[in-house]
């Protein structure tokens, strides 16, 4: 649906109207195009005491091919970016009048251990902040606070998320500010995370926290050192889905004919399944993608069953469940039928399905699961409390199995979308259609696209130490914040 307040505030006369009456000025985002370089201008980096992921922070700089400029606290990158043979400067503070420069702002906090040690974060983004340009990415990383030794560290890493959320508020113009935590051993495992970060992929991901673990003791997807593992120097970041297979359900329209579009444009076979009265819609999205259509109803007794049996040859290696409805009525005027059948579709399939994929190992180790959610399921929402109980069940199922499912590789998370502008939110009465647009840092509704990138960078092979998640897709929207 189209957001004709943001082409307004864009305009020449409705940029200048919007400035003089105070009114919010959505950037337009600068979204992921294939025909446009991912990753470019200068990267700052900032460190705090004795950081112990600039290493891995160089590997990254050096494999996205982009500029560094080292602020006065990272002392430690010069050094290191020459023994990688990487372009790089010194940021000077002076330049903090230029405004634009910089295209993103990476701080490694993973050294601090007490909350006397924070000073070195104002620093940086007192110096750096006004030199991010539109659209800019701000990612601070540390260590998970659960793992740390000692309550000061545990607290002065807890901190960093206030930083960070504030950030985001605080920076607006389209710019993004995320917190990656990353394990004890798992520094060799953030590449697609942080890549992910970095790109205009994560156009509407923001004020978000994210933890990579040391990934699951299972069998990998593919082989070490084979070309489908990131680890490998020949690996193709940008077919990285290459030789997957991959089911999305609620394929025929919106959020999920987006996500069945940019998990094939990575590479991956996509069976996508749908209602069979939206069976044309299924078939005409499927076969521009090359790839199966299965017309079931999954709250259907038998599809399970049926869905097991349509994969069973191959297998599948990434499961999305996206398909979701809405029947809206407080909870006095809403019927049995409407209380059952949201919860039936949007929660109780994915559990039969899942079960149904998991037991017969149609699902492979090493696989993906990834549940949609929404904001509705972590706030609430008045007129939906049959839609807001499923989609915090499917964080439930996150969060209770994604233990359970280490043993075998497979990682489980969900996304949570905030307002998305699709034809389920075309339906929302205006005013509150518009509140749920601009009540958040981007001002603006997010595109599907924008939750199915959010999806292919869970689905990478790149993301095995990142599980049990839930990631909202909501342009660090206000409403459950
Ligand atoms: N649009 C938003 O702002 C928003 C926000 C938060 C969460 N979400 C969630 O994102 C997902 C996709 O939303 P959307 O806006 O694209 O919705 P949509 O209504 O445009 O698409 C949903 C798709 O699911 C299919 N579907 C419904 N019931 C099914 C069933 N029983 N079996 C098979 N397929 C079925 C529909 O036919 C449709 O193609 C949903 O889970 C929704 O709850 C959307």
């Amino acid at each position: 649906m189209n957001d004709s307040y943001l082409k307004f505030a864009n305009s020449p006369f409705g940029a200048r109207l919007a400035r003089s009456l105070g009114l919010p000025k959505p950037e337009v985002l600068r979204r992921y195009r294939a025909d446009r370089p991912e990753f470019d201008g200068l990267v700052a980096i900032g460190a705090g005491r004795e950081p112990r992921l600039l290493e891995a922070l160089a590997n990254l700089v050096a494999s996205i091919g982009v500029t560094s400029v080292a602020h006065e606290s990272a002392g430690l990158w010069m050094p290191l970016a020459h023994r990688h043979g990487l372009m790089t400067g010194r940021f000077q503070p002076a330049e903090a009048g230029s405004q634009g420069k910089l295209a993103a702002l990476l701080f490694d906090a993973s050294g601090v251990e007490d909350s006397s040690q924070l000073a070195p974060l104002h620093a940086f983004f007192h110096d750096t902040l006004r030199s991010l340009g539109k659209c800019g990415r701000i990612v601070v990383l540390g260590r998970p606070p659960e793992a740390c030794a000692s309550p000061r560290q545990w607290t002065a890493q807890r901190a960093l998320e206030g930083l960070t959320r504030s950030l985001g508020k605080e920076a607006r113009r389209g710019i993004t500010a995320n917190l990656v935590y990353v394990a004890r051993g798992a520094e060799g495992s953030a590449e697609a995370t942080l890549r992910f970060f970095l790109s205009p992929r994560s156009a509407y991901v923001s004020g978000q926290v994210v933890r990579i673990d040391a990934g699951a003791p299972g069998r990998p997807a593919a082989a070490a050192g084979a070309p489908t593992s990131p680890t490998s120097p020949a690996f193709d970041w940008s077919q990285p889905l290459a030789g997957r297979r991959a089911v999305v359900t609620g394929a025929a329209r919106g959020i999920g004919a987006s996500i069945a579009s940019v998990l094939a444009a990575e590479g991956a076979h996509v069976i996508g399944i749908d209602i069979p009265s939206a069976r044309d819609a299924l078939d005409a999205t499927l076969r521009q993608l090359n790839g199966t259509a299965l017309a079931f109803d999954i709250a259907a007794p038998e599809a399970p069953a049926q869905i097991a049996a349509a994969l069973d040859e191959q297998g599948v290696d990434i499961v999305v469940h996206n398909a979701g409805i809405t029947k809206d009525k407080t909870i006095a005027k809403m019927t049995d039928a409407a209380w059952q059948s949201v919860i039936d579709i949007n929660l109780g399939a994915q559990e039969r399905i899942d079960d149904a994929l998991l037991a017969a190992g149609i699902l492979r180790d090493g696989g993906r699961i990834i549940g949609v959610s929404s904001i509705s399921g972590i706030a609430g929402n008045p007129g939906q409390t049959n839609y807001a109980t499923s989609k915090a069940g499917v964080i439930g199922r996150v969060q209770s199995m994604a233990s359970q499912l280490r043993a075998r590789g497979i990682t489980i998370n969900a996304v949570a979308p905030g307002f998305i502008e699709t034809q389920m939110t075309a339906k929302i009465p205006l005013t509150i259609r518009e509140a749920g647009r601009r009540m958040n840092s981007m001002s603006q509704g997010g595109q599907p696209v924008d939750v199915a990138q959010t999806i292919a960078w869970l689905a990478h092979p790149g993301s095995a130490g990142v599980t049990g998640q839930i990631v909202r897709v909501c342009g660090q929207s206000l409403i459950g914040a």
